[in-house]
């Protein structure tokens, strides 16, 4: 488990999120962690410390000046022996408070006692957030290395909608994990292309395909936790970006290949995009009416331009640049051809003679690296995220062998 033998100094401060304390204990407690919360005043008028207690199977301090606490933990231990300290929810005030230094309760005085690594769940209503005194009190935080995590966007509580809800629970674990995690790719940079294209027919029309863009967001996200730092350039897809990662979003495959070129150089890029081959001539600048009595509707293609192809050939060239192939037969001999036309390094072929690839959760990859049998890897069937482990390790093996990144 990724958080096994990891000590998390929880505090919990005042706001309607506080509930989502519980939910995300439990979370940190299932990846492994150790979770000792803190609870403010203004915490406890929203959550119990008995709830906390219950579900992080440890104390809940609360008092600065109760004996008892202090007697078992004092305040210096408390922030000295985590691994890290999460505020979640952390609320304006609490927020004002470390940014000023102030130390008048447990947890402000913990926060200033804390010489190991905090981070912040911001939570609070959109105009609070937006105030250039928080603003200000945040960037104070980050300039002194506190991690910041959120807020995330969407309705919030009090009605309004705008930046300023708690990050969920489940992904404050996951950066919890990617704090923690090793970091093999610290310093490279890398690219990855992700979901399909929308080519346009005419101003309401566009072409499409039924790629989700889960491949390529979990190779990105993956690449984020092992250190890298990633640029996504995404087609429209339903998914929210996965965090840590810098996200462009396009619809044509030109928008595409304007984002890539500009994402360079990079060390390693991969390119999970669903990219269409064609483009419709001259889309339509009206909306296509039918006409009475027409059956029929003749449209015309013109080429795309090859985003691997070009990236794999031109300048600068990525150190690693990997494709997918998605086959029906062949697979082994038309990846490789693959490899040696589009001059691509690794390529990940799929065979999707079965059908559903796009949009499962599952993929059975074999990975085509070089020449001859010794060159092809053939990977069970696996989730989208464990395809993307995978080849991380690949890429951090091959970076440790030597190969040929810069
Ligand atoms: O030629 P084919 O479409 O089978 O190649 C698949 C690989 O090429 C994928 O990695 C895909 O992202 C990439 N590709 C591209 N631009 C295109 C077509 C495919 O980058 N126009």
């Amino acid at each position: 488990m990724a958080l096994s033998g990891k000590r998390i100094l929880l505090i919990v401060s005042g706001g309607i999120a506080a509930y989502k304390a519980a939910i995300l204990v439990r979370r940190l407690k299932d990846a492994g962690a150790t979770v000792v919360p803190i609870l403010t005043k203004g915490g406890a008028q929203f959550i119990t410390p008995l709830t906390l207690a219950g579900l992080a199977e440890h104390p809940v301090y609360e008092d600065l000046f109760s004996l008892k606490d202090e007697a078992e933990m004092g305040h210096i231990r408390l922030a000295r022996e985590a691994d890290l300290i999460l505020v979640a929810p952390a609320s304006a005030d609490l927020i004002g408070r470390m940014a000023n230094g102030l130390a008048d309760d447990l947890a402000s005085t913990t926060l200033l006692a804390a010489d190991g690594p905090v981070a912040i769940a911001p939570s609070m209503n959109p105009v609070m957030w937006a105030n250039p005194a928080t603003q200000a009190n945040v960037h104070a935080l980050m300039s002194r290395g506190v991690l910041v995590w959120g807020p995330a966007d969407g309705d919030m509580a009090c009605g309004e909608i705008g930046s300023g809800r708690l990050t969920e629970p489940e992904e404050l674990v996951v950066m919890a994990e990617a704090f923690f995690a090793p970091k093999p790719l610290a310093g490279k940079r890398a690219l990855v292309t992700s979901g399909p294209t929308h080519e346009p027919v005419d101003p309401v029309r566009v072409m499409a395909n039924r790629s989700s863009g889960q491949q390529g967001q979990a190779i990105a996200a993956a690449l984020a936790t092992a250190g890298a730092d990633v640029t996504l350039v995404t087609g429209p897809v339903s998914l929210p970006p996965p965090v840590g990662v810098r996200v462009e979003r396009v619809q044509t495959a030109d928008e595409m290949l304007a984002a890539v070129q500009s994402a360079l150089p990079a060390d390693i890029a991969v390119f999970a995009a669903a990219v269409a081959d064609w483009r419709p001539k001259d889309a339509a600048s009206e909306k296509l009416k039918k006409q009475a009595g027409q059956d029929e509707l003749e449209l015309r293609f013109v080429r795309n331009p090859d985003i691997l192809a070009s990236i794999a050939q031109g300048e600068p060239r990525p150190g690693l640049v990997i494709g997918f192939a998605a086959e029906t037969e062949n697979l082994v001999e038309n990846a490789q051809a693959k490899r040696r036309s589009k001059q691509v390094d690794w390529i990940l072929a799929n065979d999707v003679s079965g059908g559903a690839v796009f949009g499962a959760p599952d993929n059975a990859i074999t990975l085509v690296r070089g020449e001859g049998a010794d060159g092809v890897e053939a990977w069970p069937e696996l989730s989208k995220s464990q395809v993307a482990k995978r080849l991380v390790n690949r890429l951090v093996e091959a970076l440790e062998g030597g190969a040929k990144l810069p």
